[in-house]
């Protein structure tokens, strides 16, 4: 079974998408960040203050090249890690990218970015970054999916461009 392969900006809904995705499919779910901060033995915030984004950007290469060699995973990708080709291109080659796209005011608005050092910006530098990114995201997608009300709908939506 070929991984799945979540990406879309910061607080987007990525993780719980790739966990309810998981439990349905019967596939394992893994997050990117997640990995990293076990690995690492700290925080993401922390990585960032202590070691800079640099240094995060190779852990998340490193991490990639790994999960493109296995099978049966439903990975939730940071938000930065398609802007790296080194990142993702090792990602796409091993299943099917998905875009989960959600409003970048409505995630401003209502995602808590208190562990996200680059979400702790003004509401104009978030979106111009999504600005940037969103493109991005369009081209590595080989589906792209709206975000709906609840995650169980969001769940469905991603279940059916699937099928
Ligand atoms: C980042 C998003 C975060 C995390 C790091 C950088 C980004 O992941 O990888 O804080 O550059 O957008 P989430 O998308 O899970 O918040």
């Amino acid at each position: 079974m070929r991984n799945l392969v979540l990406i879309g900006m910061m607080g987007c809904g990525k993780s719980t998408a790739a966990r309810l995705l998981a439990q349905e499919l019967e596939l394992e779910a893994v997050d990117t960040d997640q990995l990293i901060e076990a690995r690492e033995g700290r925080s993401i915030p922390d990585i960032f203050a202590q070691s800079g984004e640099d240094c995060f950007r190779e852990l998340e290469a490193e991490l990639c090249r790994e999960l493109a060699r296995r099978e049966g995973l439903v990975i939730a990708c940071g938000g930065g890690l398609p802007m790296r080709p080194d990142c993702i291109g090792p990602l796409k080659t091993s299943g099917t990218v998905v875009f989960l796209e959600r409003d970048p005011n409505d995630i401003y608005d209502n995602v808590n970015m208190e562990h996200r050092p680059l979400g702790q910006v003004e509401r104009e530098a978030f979106l111009e970054r999504y600005r940037q990114r969103e493109p991005v995201y369009r081209r590595w997608a080989d589906r792209v999916v709206s975000t709906r009300a609840t995650a169980a709908e969001t769940l469905e939506a991603i279940l059916e461009v699937l099928r």
